[in-house]
C-alpha cells in the first residue's frame, strides 16, 4: 500500500488513533487480522483501512529500532528500513549538544531528528520527499517535540541556508540494493562535503560501515559504531564536531570507544581463550590496539582473532575457552569431536574459504553432546582449527 501525507494526517485524527491504538499494541497474525480487517473495511475507506493495518504492523516491526517509542510512531516500510536505530542516533546526537541549531539533511522519518530534539537541540529536518516530511512532523508531534523540530522541503544538494552545524544521512540503497561507494549515495558524499561551509564547517555524515580507510578525508574523524555486536554505521566528523582526527571504534550500548593507531601486537600460537573483536574494532583497524590495551596477542598477523591465557571480560570482544587447537584437517577434527562427545553449534571462520554451514553438516555430532564451536582460521600463515566451548565462562 502507499501511505500519503493525507493518510498520515488522518491516522493522527481522533478516529485514526482510535483504530490504530489497539492494533499497534497486540501482535496479530494474518488469520487473527482477518475479522479486524473486515470490520475496518466496513467502517473505513480501503486506503484508510490499509493505512491502519500497515502502520500497526510497522510499529511492531520497529520495536527493535525504537524500543521506547515505536508503538506511537509513523512509518513507511522504506523509511523504517533507512532509519537510524534510536540508541545509535542518541549517541551521535550528543556531539551536537553545544550547537543552538542543527540541520538534519535527508531526515527521512526522523530517526536522527528525534534524537537531536531529545538531546535538546533545535533541529531543522530537511528532505525533498513530502512523505518523509509528513512522517517526521507526525513523529515530532506524537513524541512531544513539535517545537524542537521544524520541517523544510528542499534539495540538500543546493543549500539555500546557513546553520551552525549539520548532520547528513544520505540514502544507502537504490531499488532495494545496498550501495557501497560513497559517491553513489543520495546525495553523494562529495556533494555534502562541497557545502560544508554553509554549516561553518561543522558537519557529521553517516556512511556505510564498509567505508574504506583511504576514503577518509585527512581533516575528518571516522567513527565506526556497533550496537549489540552488530556494526551499524561509519560517521565522518568535521570541524568542531571532530574530537580528534583519528579512526575510532564505539561500542553501544556500553558507550566505550577505542582509537586506532599504527600499533603492532605480539603474534603467538593460540592460548586458553580466543577473542573475537567487535566488528567496529575490526573496521576501525584497532585490533592491535585492543590487544595491547588488554595484554592479548594475535594468532596471525593478518587475522582479527586475539588470544590470551586468561578470561578478560571486555565490551570490545567476545571470547571462548579453547579446548584444543590443531593444524586444519577434517578427519582429525571429526576424530576429536567424537572423543569430546561434541555437538558443533556453530562454525566460525576468518581467513578460511569454507562455507561454515555446509562445513558444519560434515562434522560428527553427538545428539545430546557438549555444545562446541569450531573456529577455522590461520595460525602463522597455516590453515588451523580450534575447538572451543560454546558456553562462555561466567554466562
Ligand atoms: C537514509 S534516509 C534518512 C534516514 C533518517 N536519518 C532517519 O533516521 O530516519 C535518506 C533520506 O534522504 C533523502 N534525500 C535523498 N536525496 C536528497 C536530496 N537531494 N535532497 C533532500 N533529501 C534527500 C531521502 O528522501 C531520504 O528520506
Amino acid at each position: 500500500m502507499s501511505l500519503t501525507p493525507t493518510l498520515i494526517r488522518w491516522l493522527q485524527s481522533e478516529k485514526g488513533r482510535r483504530w490504530l491504538a489497539p492494533l499497534s499494541a497486540a501482535p496479530q497474525n494474518d488469520a487473527e487480522l482477518l475479522p479486524t480487517l473486515t470490520r475496518l473495511r466496513r467502517e473505513l475507506s480501503p486506503a484508510q483501512a490499509a493505512a491502519v493495518v500497515e502502520t500497526a504492523r510497522l510499529r511492531q516491526r520497529a520495536a527493535r529500532k525504537f524500543p521506547a517509542a515505536a508503538a506511537r510512531m509513523f512509518f513507511t516500510r522504506t523509511s523504517l528500513q533507512q532509519a537510524s536505530a534510536a540508541d545509535v542516533a542518541t549517541h551521535t546526537a550528543k556531539r551536537f549538544i553545544p550547537f543552538r541549531q542543527v540541520l538534519d539533511l535527508g531526515c527521512g522519518l526522523g530517526g536522527d531528528s528525534l534524537a537531536l530534539a531529545c538531546a535538546g537541540v533545535q533541529t531543522i529536518a530537511v528532505d525533498h520527499d513530502p512523505l518523509a516530511l509528513a512522517l517526521v512532523a507526525a513523529n515530532a508531534r506524537t513524541l512531544d517535540y513539535p517545537r524542537r523540530i521544524a520541517v523544510l522541503r528542499a534539495d540538500v544538494r543546493h543549500p539555500a541556508w546557513r546553520a551552525p552545524a549539520a548532520w547528513a544521512d544520505p540514502g544507502r540503497r537504490t531499488d532495494g540494493r545496498r550501495l557501497f561507494d560513497p559517491e553513489q549515495l543520495r546525495p553523494p558524499l562529495s556533494a555534502l562535503l562541497a557545502q560544508r561551509w554553509s554549516y561553518a564547517g561543522n558537519l557529521g555524515v553517516k556512511l556505510m560501515p564498509g567505508l574504506a580507510h583511504d576514503a577518509i578525508p585527512p581533516d575528518a574523524e571516522a567513527e565506526w559504531i556497533s550496537l549489540n555486536g552488530e556494526l551499524k554505521e561509519a560517521v565522518l566528523w568535521f570541524g568542531e564536531l571532530l574530537r580528534e582526527p583519528v579512526r575510532r571504534a564505539t561500542i553501544l550500548p556500553a558507550g566505550v570507544d577505542l582509537i586506532a593507531t599504527d600499533a603492532r601486537a605480539d603474534v603467538r600460537t593460540p592460548g586458553r581463550y580466543l577473542y573475537e573483536p567487535d566488528p567496529a574494532v575490526i573496521r576501525a583497524g584497532a585490533v592491535a590496539d585492543l590487544a595491547l590495551s588488554l595484554g592479548l596477542w594475535q594468532i596471525d598477523p593478518t587475522i582479527a582473532y586475539l588470544a590470551a591465557d586468561d578470561l578478560i571480560p571486555t565490551p570490545f570482544a567476545r571470547s571462548w575457552r579453547v579446548l584444543e587447537h590443531h593444524p586444519f584437517e577434517l578427519k582429525a577434527l571429526n576424530r576429536r569431536l567424537r572423543a569430546l562427545q561434541g555437538r558443533v553449534v556453530a562454525v566460525k571462520k576468518r581467513g578460511s574459504p569454507v562455507d561454515p554451514e555446509a562445513f558444519r553438516r560434515r562434522l560428527y555430532r553427538h545428539p545430546r553432546g557438549r555444545p562446541l564451536i569450531v573456529v577455522l582460521t590461520r595460525v602463522a600463515g597455516k590453515p588451523w582449527m580450534l575447538i572451543c566451548d560454546a558456553v562462555v565462562d561466567g554466562e
